[in-house]
């Protein structure tokens, strides 16, 4: 039988407030990795804000372009990549990406979520009225599919050293062959 190939790189998944940009750049200095957050490719690529490219070319386009990353970075090589919120429910995304890295999930309860995004001002999604009621529905829609992540991790009542600690950990034990466990 042959070896498995050795995971190269690190996608974190999850609802938007749940850390993935602050956690992805701690994680790829941690582990010696390239840093990639999809958003910030894209827009780069647009030259606009996500909010811009809602408004100017609708929701479709952007998911389009998230795909499109997704399949660049099938070359990539030692990199922790933080996607958006919406990128692994589009387009078989979570399946391209678990082909080229370890997928993890930081998850976080509605309300904690709530807590931390509610003053934001660039998440199109987020402003409207229910922006609230959006969340807790949101959720409940993606979890089945954060949930087929390879590890999951919550990061509630966790400090971000403490996250990336668990991560980097799960990371070196997928990487030497043991299968992970979600702590
Ligand atoms: C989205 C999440 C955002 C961004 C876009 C759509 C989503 O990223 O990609 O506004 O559908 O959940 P963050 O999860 O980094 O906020």
């Amino acid at each position: 039988m042959s070896e498995p190939l050795p995971v190269e790189n690190l996608a974190l998944i999850g609802f938007m407030g749940s850390g993935k940009s602050v956690i992805g750049k701690k994680l790829s200095r941690r582990l010696g990795f390239e840093f990639v957050d999809t958003d910030r490719l894209i827009e780069t690529r647009a030259g606009m804000k996500i909010s811009e490219i809602f408004d100017t070319h609708g929701e479709a386009h952007f998911r389009a372009m998230e795909s499109q990353i997704v399949e660049e970075l099938r070359d990539a090589k030692a990199s922790v990549i933080a996607t958006g919120g919406g990128l692994v429910t589009h387009n078989s995304n979570l399946e391209r990406l678990k082909s080229f890295s370890m997928v993890v999930c930081l998850c976080a309860s509605a309300e904690e979520i709530w807590n931390r995004v509610r003053r934001s001002q660039h998440r199109p999604l987020l402003q409207r009225p229910d922006a609230q009621e959006f969340i807790t529905q949101k959720l409940k829609e993606r979890m089945p599919i954060y949930r087929q992540a390879d590890v999951l991790v919550t990061t509630e009542g966790r400090s971000a050293n403490a996250v990336v600690e668990i991560i980097a950990h799960q990371f070196e034990k997928q990487r030497r062959g043991a299968p992970s466990v979600s702590p």
